[in-house]
């Protein structure tokens, strides 16, 4: 498993166990190293930078980075693939985050202990903490021939059952963490040694199913499997497949 070591300006650092082909700045994110993203990763305002000291890192060269910047080791971190061992340097805006923001850590006795006093001296102090959020555990189906429905659709549905809304719209938020809910049960499932790609035959299926491939290979056997016919949707081959396999189990009729 790769290993990404964030250094800081100030000599310490911040070591974490990746996945090949993970986004640094998802990386970073995930292990809290505060790295000023303000578009959130889609690669347009250059803000995300760090500099690259040593280790394998796929990066894009994109217009935030010139020529001189590139050859100096900057590099946008949502632009960044970590393939092997890799270690960056993150600069002092985010040294300078890190050390004015407390991030509840909770893993010790002593970090619950300084949380439960912030949280009295608040209530204390008259303020309460209200929202709106509900937490639903949702029961999902599995895909299968019998059932093609999209992630997003049976997300939405379990969402529905769950909570008798109706129409939920999943925002591009929630879309965005449909493949980070994949990767946590790949790392959860190291069993799993190859991944199929089920896309339509059409332009963006066909992309999707490229940079899948282009994701995952290396790590995992990849098997690639579209309807053959230009255009088709993967949901109608696999109602033909039921089909077959429904001709196929059925006894012979005795003439
Ligand atoms: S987060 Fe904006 S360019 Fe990377």
């Amino acid at each position: 498993m790769p290993k990404v070591t964030f250094q800081y300006e100030d000599g310490t650092s911040t070591i974490v166990d990746v996945t090949a082909g993970e986004n640094l700045l998802e990386v970073a994110r995930k292990a809290n190293v505060a790295i000023d993203a303000p578009c959130s990763g889609n690669g347009s305002c250059g803000k995300c930078r760090v500099r690259y000291i040593s280790g394998e890192l796929e990066s894009e060269q994109t217009r935030h980075i010139t020529d001189e910047d590139y050859a100096a080791g900057w590099r946008l971190s949502c632009c960044s693939k970590v393939t092997g061992d890799v270690t960056v340097l993150v600069p002092d805006i985010a040294s300078a985050y890190k050390s004015r923001m407390k991030v509840a850590d909770l893993s010790s006795p002593e970090e619950v202990a300084i949380f439960d006093r912030a949280k009295q001296d608040v209530a204390d102090a008259g303020i309460t903490f209200e929202n709106e959020f509900t937490v639903v555990e949702l029961q999902m189906t599995a895909p299968s021939l019998d059932d093609t429905m999209p992630d997003n659709e049976r997300l939405s549905w379990a969402i529905e059952a769950a909570t008798g809304i109706e129409n939920v719209k999943l925002t591009y938020q929630v879309l965005k963490k449909l493949p980070d809910a994949l990767e946590e049960f790949l790392k959860n499932h190291p069993e799993i040694k190859e991944i199929e790609i089920c896309t339509d035959n059409d332009f963006a299926g066909r992309w999707a199913k490229e940079q899948m491939k282009k994701h995952y290979e290396g790590t995992y056997q990849i098997i690639c499997n579209l309807p053959e016919k230009e255009g088709a949707d993967y949901a109608d081959l696999a109602k033909e497949k039921k089909q077959t396999n429904k001709c196929r189990d059925r006894p012979l009729e005795r003439r």
